[in-house]
């Protein structure tokens, strides 16, 4: 078993029977909604899933996993992956552009744990770049803000398509570079005031619980 499936299964294991899911996006999420669909057929457990991306909705559907909105019912629990974890519990997500549905469906949520192996765990957030989902035309306002800020901001250039990426609502993602971050609670609050930001992927004061896969087993942290 690898380190994020380690991680994940052992989050899918601590789901109960009856438990509304918010179904993160990424590569260690994806281990997650294999294991809820495990344990669906295995354990006949009853569970609805919210999903944050086509990522986690389509999976979600390959493991027959009932989904739900968040006009229909209240997440219980959302579990989530993240490209950077501070000691704080602070985090930078959106390495798949998906953090804005990733924000709104784990902020609902009743109890918020991140999965991910234990190389995702740092002293200070900003070795990996903030992502932005933008509107495209308030690209060169959100750029000069950016750079006001001291950030050295780039669009997300797409590896299977001509040009940019695409979020799923549409818009573009920028990654921005601050450098080490000191303050990532009003970092987040400062991104969203630029006009045109649909949302940024600093996830700060969020988080309820870690569980990390390490070399040595599942660690986790609260
Ligand atoms: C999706 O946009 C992200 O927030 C992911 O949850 C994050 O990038 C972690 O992804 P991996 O589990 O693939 O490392």
């Amino acid at each position: 078993m690898n380190l994020k499936m380690l991680a994940a299964y052992e989050a899918g294991d601590e789901i109960k029977d009856g438990q509304i899911i918010g179904l993160g996006t990424g590569s260690t999420t994806h281990y997650f909604i294999e294991k809820i669909g495990m344990r669906i057929q295995e354990e006949g457990i009853s569970v609805m899933g919210v999903p944050t991306s086509y990522q986690s909705f389509i999976l979600a559907k390959q493991w027959k996993i009932p989904l739900t909105t968040l006009e229909e019912h209240d997440v219980d629990i959302a579990v989530d992956g993240a490209d950077e974890i501070d000691p704080d519990f602070n985090l930078i997500k959106g390495g798949g552009g998906a953090h804005t549905l990733e924000k709104i469906v784990d902020y609902s949520a009743e109890e918020l744990i991140i999965i991910a192996d234990d190389s995702k765990k740092v002293n200070k957030l900003g070795k990996f770049p903030v992502p932005l989902e933008i509107i495209h035309q308030s690209t060169k306002l959100v750029f000069d803000s950016l750079k006001d800020m001291g950030g050295e901001p780039k669009i997300r250039m797409a590896t299977e398509k001509d040009g940019p990426v695409i979020s799923d609502n549409g818009n573009f993602i920028i990654d921005v570079n601050f450098g080490e971050i000191d303050n990532p609670i009003q970092l987040e609050k400062d991104l969203n005031s630029i006009p045109g930001v649909v949302e940024n992927g600093i996830f700060s004061q969020m988080v309820d619980k870690v569980i990390l896969g390490t070399s040595n087993g599942v660690e986790v942290l609260k």
